[in-house]
This record gives C-alpha cells, sequence and structure tokens, in this order.
C-alpha cells in the first residue's frame, strides 16, 4: 500500500525533520503508528470536483486540468457537479472510494462537503481549495486562488473611474450585484468592492436608489443570469421610471451581461457596468465600449499553481503559500496561495491578454 500525508502538520513536522537529518530515513517516523508522510508516486490518480459550468473559467479549467495533470505524470478524474451539491458530495465521495492521492475541490457551496473531506482526510487525501474556500472543516490543506478581496476592490474603483470618465460629475445612480450567497467568493467580491464605494455612498457622491446595499439584498442565487435580469427588471421599474441609472456592480460578466439585458429591455442605457473573468463575449463588449471593465484572472495560472501544490504532495512536501492570515474558513485559517487578478477596460486590453490563446484576438 501506499503511504499517505496523514495531516498537513504531521507533513511539515516530518518535513522539518527530514530537512534537519538531510536524508530520508525519518519517513517511518509516523506519529500515532500512522503510514509516514511519504508522498506518493508517479500515475497516482488526482481528483478534481467542480463546481457547475456558470462561468467560462470553469470550463477551461476542465480541459487545462486534464491537460496538465497528464502531462505531469498523474491520471486526472476531473468532474461537474452541474446537478448540484448532493452530487458533488457523491462524485467527491466516489473519488476518494477510487484511492486518488489528492482532491481538488471547487465547491458550489463549500460549507457541504464536511463529511467527504473528513473521509478524505481519514485516508490521508491532502485536500487543495481551488479557486472557492472550503468551509467550516478541518479537512483542508490549502487554497489555491486569485485574491478575491482585491478583485473586489479593483471593481469598485474601476466603477468609480468609469462613472467619472463617462458621466463627468457625480452624483451617480448605481446598483449593486452580489455573486451566490453560497459561494465563499461572493463575500470577499462584495466587501472588496464596498471598502471603495461605501464612502462615496456615505458622501452622496454615489446613490443607490433601490436602497438595496447589503450582499444579502444584492445576491445573486446559484450565480444564475434569471436571477440577476429579474432582480435588475424589478429595480429598474420600481426606482428608475423617472431616473437614469448610470453604473451597475457586477461581480462577474455573465451577471454583467443579465444586467445589461435588462436594461436594454427596459430602454435604459447604463454607460458603467463592472464584470469578471474575461468572457469572450464581455471582452467584445468593452472593445465595442458597452460594458466598462472586467477582471483577468487567468486560468492556465492558477491550475498551474494547483498542479504545483500537487506536485508538492506528491514529493513529500507541503505547497507554497503566500497568505496565511486571510482565508480564516470558521475553524481554522486555510493557508492560501494568491494570485493576482488584472482589471481590464478598453484602454489596457491588447495588453493584458497578448499571448492569450482565446483573448489576443478580439482586441485588434
Ligand atoms: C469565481 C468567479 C466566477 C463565479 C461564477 C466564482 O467563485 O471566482 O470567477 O465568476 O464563481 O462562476
Amino acid at each position: 500500500m501506499k503511504t499517505r500525508f496523514t495531516t498537513g502538520l504531521v507533513a511539515l513536522a516530518a518535513g522539518s525533520a527530514l530537512a534537519l537529518s538531510g536524508c530520508g530515513s525519518d519517513r517511518g517516523a509516523a506519529e500515532g503508528g500512522e503510514s509516514a508522510p511519504a508522498g506518493f508516486e508517479d500515475g497516482a490518480k488526482i481528483g478534481v470536483a467542480l463546481p457547475q459550468k456558470t462561468s467560462e473559467n470553469w470550463v477551461l479549467a476542465e480541459s487545462l486540468f486534464n491537460d496538465g495533470l497528464t502531462e505531469a505524470g498523474y491520471e486526472p478524474v476531473v468532474q461537474f457537479a452541474n446537478g448540484g451539491v448532493s452530487e458533488q458530495q457523491n462524485q467527491i465521495q466516489a473519488m476518494v472510494q477510487q484511492g486518488v492521492e489528492v482532491l481538488v475541490v471547487g465547491a458550489i457551496d463549500g460549507t457541504q462537503l464536511s463529511t467527504q473531506l473528513e473521509a478524505a482526510k481519514e485516508q490521508g487525501i491532502p485536500v487543495i481549495a481551488y479557486d472557492r474556500l472550503l468551509e467550516n472543516t478541518e479537512a483542508v490543506d490549502v487554497y489555491e486562488a486569485f485574491d478575491n478581496f482585491h478583485v473586489g476592490e479593483l471593481q469598485g474603483q474601476a466603477l468609480l473611474e468609469g462613472l467619472a470618465d463617462r458621466k463627468g460629475e457625480g452624483p451617480y445612480n448605481i446598483e449593486l450585484v452580489a455573486g451566490s450567497p453560497d459561494d465563499a467568493n461572493s463575500k470577499p467580491f462584495f466587501e472588496g468592492a464596498m471598502s471603495v464605494l461605501q464612502p462615496k455612498i456615505d458622501d452622496g457622491t454615489v446613490v443607490v436608489k433601490s436602497g438595496q446595499t447589503s450582499q444579502q439584498q444584492a445576491a445573486t442565487q446559484g450565480w444564475e443570469p434569471e436571477n440577476a435580469q429579474n432582480r435588475m427588471d424589478t429595480i429598474l421599474s420600481g426606482s428608475y421610471k423617472d431616473d437614469d441609472l448610470h453604473g451597475v456592480l457586477s461581480p462577474n460578466d455573465t451577471l454583467a451581461r443579465a444586467a445589461l439585458t435588462s436594461a436594454k429591455q427596459a430602454g435604459k442605457d447604463v454607460p458603467v457596468i463592472t464584470g469578471q473573468d474575461s468572457e469572450v463575449e464581455s471582452v467584445k463588449s468593452i472593445m465595442d465600449g458597452v460594458q466598462y471593465s472586467t477582471i483577468y484572472k487567468d486560468t492556465r495560472e492558477l491550475v498551474e499553481a494547483t498542479i504545483g501544490a500537487v506536485d508538492s504532495y506528491k514529493a513529500g512536501e507541503e505547497p507554497e503559500v503566500t497568505d496565511t492570515e486571510s482565508y480564516d474558513n470558521g475553524v481554522k485559517v486555510v493557508p492560501a496561495n494568491l494570485l493576482e487578478p488584472v482589471i481590464v477596460t478598453q484602454d489596457n486590453a491588447a495588453e493584458v491578454y497578448e499571448g492569450d490563446p482565446t483573448l489576443e484576438g478580439l482586441t485588434e
């Protein structure tokens, strides 16, 4: 039987023992008679549980994980859970039973997987939270993501810059859209943006006519465009009969396009709307001067970093992290490896997307 990590802590302890002794002879010295942290062998199965296809980045991640893991000598098992939380629970359980050596999880709802992740932990399988944090569980070893709070800050700043640019002086009427409440990312996205916008709401530069300024009020269940569109329809007919809407804070591109559709149907022009993910339709819209901004989170980089973490576990080491403070999941602070998101507008799109096989051609 192959040996695995028991917990990150044991791995860390044994890692330093190895470093101190300078040889591998400590590998047998596991705590409590458990198997020693010796990494695992070539050809190992790696489980990758992805959520629903709510944005293009997830679809891209599927092929990047399949290709990248295969190239690195692993056997990938990559699955979407389009049917929802219980499907994802079953998939993770099956991955553990199949003997994956590492679990990579992009959760639909990061609070609903504790039982399955605990089972992985009992088998000594390291768990990597991918893009979305896994919450209320000890059974998560590392978080690989872009800096989510900074995504929100960049969106808030872009909204204000766009308003100054396209509308001149305030006050500006804006509305807020937030992501799905079951996705742990929705909070840092919204709070990052509000850290920039709240002072402007407080001093009257920015007015949210609907009065819906909490994350809960602005939430979009399941990241479903229909939900954002319906909410925006209601807001437009209720609060903008006689007023213009100048800007919308949207957490991602899919919802930005939904809000634009709603405005169009109401005969309204929204000069500034933010987004995230650099989806093809939205990048085109930015180049056409309609959507104002998006965020570039290069999925190739995130998948590469995640496969790098898998390689570390394979070598019997802990993955590198950049942050050991920010991501408290309710029971522990999860060490995180955070990549830098980039804000994109018409002005810098060509520069940012240079070399991206899908997006480069859209900026000419
Ligand atoms: C991701 C975003 C994405 C959203 C909806 C979030 O967790 O970080 O990039 O737009 O999910 O798929």
